[in-house]
Parts: structure tokens; C-alpha cells; sequence
């Protein structure tokens, strides 16, 4: 405990941290679908930052935020063996057999379900999915997935293309998709999702912003703003 009431890493847990961030820092680095490095720092940022306010351990949810998307299927062919990866190299890393489970336990329900099967079992779980999930809207998510839509080769928009109410996993991540059709089918229902009271505080202002910026699309797309 510090002066402030919070609990801090230790000495240990920091080397573990710094390796973890080196880790995430190189196998990240050419991302380019919205899983670079600077999503993971930004989750972790925030990840930080809700557990500090929530009073959740902060060396579980800043480790995990590391490792959160080692072993996406967007980044490895085998989920899986990421997976058997990342538990492994906690160990080699002296992390407790109890603290390594715990962070497994949250990496595999935010990789395998996407997020929106099961819900999470622990505070510091939710606060990660809620930390994740936050850097999906706002402004980042915005430019995130314009660039997503972009390395697709999809349209930005296409008025012809309806926005899609119930998707199979296969037609998630395939079908006839518009950068602006992924705030209807997915960014604009994750504030209804989030698990935290820090974490719903923040996403209200990212969620005004991003309906803000649907809303002047639309205007401009129709040639009918600043009448
Ligand atoms: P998760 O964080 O649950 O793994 P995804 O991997 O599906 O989410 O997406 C990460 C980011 O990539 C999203 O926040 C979004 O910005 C972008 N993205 C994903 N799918 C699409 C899509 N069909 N169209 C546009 N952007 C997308
Ligand atoms: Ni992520």
C-alpha cells in the first residue's frame, strides 16, 4: 500500500512488467489491423487507470492489458498454441502458478468469444475487457476502424449495403462490410456492455463523440450540413 490507500507492483512484479511490455513492444510491432503495439499500451494505460479506481490488483490487470492479444487469431495461425505460449513464458518469468491461471482465465474469454460470450469471472478481468473494449470507440475507435476497413480493401461507406443484425463468426470478420456499417453492428453497443462504473464513466463522452461523428457524416454525405 502507498500513502494513497493503493497497492502498487513490487520490485519483482515490475521486472515482470517491463519484460512483458518488451514482449508485447516486438510482437506487435507489425500489426497492422488495430492490434499494433499502441493498442496494447493504450489498453494497458487504461487498464491501469480503471483498476487504480475500481480496486482491482493492479499487477494482474497491467500484466494481462501486456499480454491481452499475444495469442489473437488476427495475429497467430494457432490461438492455442499462443495461448500455451503465453502461460509459459510467465512461468520462465516467475509468475505464481496462481496469478498465471488468472491471467489465462481472462485472456481466454476475451480472445475465444470475442468478449461477448461468457462474461468474466473476476473484477480484474473486467476491468481488461472494459479497458479493451474502450479502445474500440472514441476517437481511436473511430480512426481504428476506418484503417481496418481500409487494409480490407472495404468501402467507408455504401448506402446499399445494409448494416447486418445477426452475423455468424465467419461473416464477422468476411461479409459485405462498410467502415460505417462496424459502428451500427458492433461500436455503438459496446457501451452497453462495459462491466465497471470508470469503465461506463469514460465511455460516455466516446460514445457522444462517435454518434456525433455519425451524425455529421450523414449531414455531409447528404450534402445537407451547415444549413
Ligand atoms: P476485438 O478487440 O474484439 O478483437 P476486433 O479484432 O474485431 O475486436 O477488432 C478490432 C478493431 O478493428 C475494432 O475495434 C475495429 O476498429 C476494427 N474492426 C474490426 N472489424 C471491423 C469491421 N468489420 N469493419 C471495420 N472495422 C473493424
Ligand atoms: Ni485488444
Amino acid at each position: 500500500m502507498t500513502e494513497t490507500g493503493r497497492i502498487e507492483p513490487n520490485g519483482q512484479q515490475e521486472a515482470v512488467l517491463r519484460a512483458a511490455a518488451a514482449l508485447a513492444r516486438q510482437e506487435h510491432e507489425h500489426e497492422g489491423s488495430g492490434h499494433d503495439w499502441w493498442h496494447i499500451y493504450r489498453v494497458t494505460e487504461l487498464a491501469k487507470r480503471i483498476a487504480a479506481e475500481e480496486g482491482a490488483d493492479p499487477f494482474i490487470c497491467e500484466l494481462t492489458a501486456l499480454l491481452h492479444d499475444l495469442a489473437d487469431e488476427k495475429l497467430v495461425d494457432d490461438p492455442a498454441a499462443g495461448l500455451r505460449r503465453t502461460s509459459a513464458w510467465m512461468k520462465e518469468h516467475g509468475v505464481s502458478a496462481e496469478d498465471n491461471a488468472h491471467v489465462m482465465d481472462i485472456i481466454g474469454t476475451l480472445s475465444f468469444k470475442g468478449g461477448s460470450g461468457h462474461p468474466m469471472s473476476t473484477l480484474e478481468g473486467r476491468v481488461v475487457q472494459d479497458a479493451d473494449r474502450l479502445d474500440a470507440i472514441g476517437a481511436i475507435g473511430i480512426a481504428r476502424t476506418f484503417v481496418y476497413s481500409g487494409k480490407k480493401g472495404r468501402p467507408m461507406y455504401d448506402p446499399e449495403i445494409p448494416v447486418r443484425q445477426e452475423m455468424t463468426p465467419e461473416e464477422y470478420r468476411s461479409g459485405n462490410d462498410t467502415a460505417i456499417n462496424h459502428f451500427h453492428e458492433k461500436l455503438l453497443k459496446l457501451k452497453d456492455l462495459l462491466n465497471t462504473d470508470s469503465g461506463r464513466r469514460i465511455a460516455d463522452s466516446r460514445h457522444a463523440f462517435m454518434k456525433e461523428f455519425l451524425e455529421r457524416f450523414e449531414r455531409e454525405w447528404n450534402g445537407s450540413d451547415g444549413m
